[in-house]
């Protein structure tokens, strides 16, 4: 999609009605695929997305004070909803936001905008705020916290073309873009302009999502994504969550991994550690990926300009995105507390 830049100043002048702000949403909105959107602020679920809205004084919006979470409907069923719920949860107690759910609440609001959502496939996103209610930082001001979810159709996140997952990708270290401080980077907050200006400043330079490394030169993240790299003795290594996010996709990686690619004999050992940027270069290492949203995980095949290993998707990523897919998607093991099927009406 193109991005508009035209200017509209004159319609300032406009004050519109009900009816007519209604159509313009409406007309705005196309068929973008959001199957429906919970909103504990009206109190109900909507189906048409004109009508799906976040009130503009919720500090979510203006302040950022406000987390989220997300995870797959996959073939009917929500995968892995109870582990990204316990992050939302100590996302909101790291980001001091009071409210009154219970995980098994949150879970049920959830299932339920699943249900009405009508599909079997698609991406689940939710939010807690600390409410609508004036634009002054403090909460004091928000009468009630508010909960979000929407259920859209899954879109790829490398973008229209050849998957990405398939063909790999090229990466570059980010070097402009700061990171987080270890705080926000543990909380899935609505602070996420770096981790957006870490993406951009990859593309830029010629990569895809971007590798960052600390300013004592090791490993860190990438902008959405958890980053790994296959050592030429065949070691997995990861580093630790210290200072940043805790990703549950890598987190079921390195279980798949120790429990499955060692027996295959793929890899000898999974090491999570700190990783210093320079043990995992050139042919110090025979793979390198990026994962996360469950499902996804990323071959990169050339780091700042270098080829990593043979320069093709590696035996580990592609077993690796096999044994994903094949667990969330249908026929692979997994544990069954991962699955909560979704009551559909018809
Ligand atoms: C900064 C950051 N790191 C890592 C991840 C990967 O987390 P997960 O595997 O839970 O999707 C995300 C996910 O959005 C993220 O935002």
């Amino acid at each position: 999609m193109s991005r508009s830049l035209k200017s509209v100043t004159g319609s300032t002048r406009r004050v519109l009605t009900e009816s007519e702000v209604l159509s313009r949403l409406r007309s705005k909105r196309g068929a973008p695929g959001y199957r429906a959107m919970f909103s504990s602020w009206i109190g109900g679920v909507v189906t048409d997305p004109a009508l799906m809205q976040i009130p503009l004084d919720d500090h979510l919006v203006h302040r950022g004070h406000g987390v989220f979470d997300t995870c797959t409907l996959a073939s009917g069923r929500l995968y892995r909803l109870g582990v990204h719920m316990d992050r939302l949860l100590r996302s909101a107690t790291l980001a001091r936001i009071e409210h009154p759910w219970s995980k098994e609440e949150l879970i049920e609001m959830v299932i339920d905008t699943a249900s009405a959502a009508g599909i079997r496939d698609g991406a689940v996103r939710y939010w807690m705020s600390v409410g609508p209610g004036g634009f002054s930082p403090s909460p004091q001001e928000c009468a009630e916290s508010c909960f979000y979810c929407v259920i859209f159709d899954p879109t790829p996140l490398g973008g229209e073309g050849p998957d990405p997952m398939r063909t790999g990708v090229p990466e570059v270290t980010v070097l402009d873009t700061p990171m987080k401080p270890p705080l926000l980077a543990t909380i899935k907050s609505n602070n996420y302009l770096l981790n957006v200006l870490t993406h951009m400043e990859a593309v830029d330079r010629g990569g895809t999502f971007g590798v960052l490394v600390d300013n004592d030169g090791y490993i860190a993240e990438s902008c959405v994504l958890n980053a790994a790299f296959i050592t030429s003795d065949r070691v997995f290594r990861t580093p630790p969550f210290d200072g940043i996010l805790s990703g549950t996709t890598i987190r079921r990686v390195m279980d798949l991994a120790a429990a499955e690619l060692t027996e295959e004999g793929l890899i000898s050992s999974v090491s999570q550690a700190p990783v210093p940027a320079s043990e995992v270069r050139g042919d110090l290492i025979s793979e390198m990926f990026l994962c996360g949203g469950d499902t996804h995980l990323y071959p990169v095949t050339s780091w700042d300009g270098v080829s990593v290993g043979s320069g093709d998707v590696g035996p580990v990523a592609k077993r690796l995105i096999e044994l994903l897919e094949s667990e969330a998607f249908g026929a692979g093991a997994g544990d069954e507390s991962d699955f909560i099927d979704v009551p559909y009406s018809d």
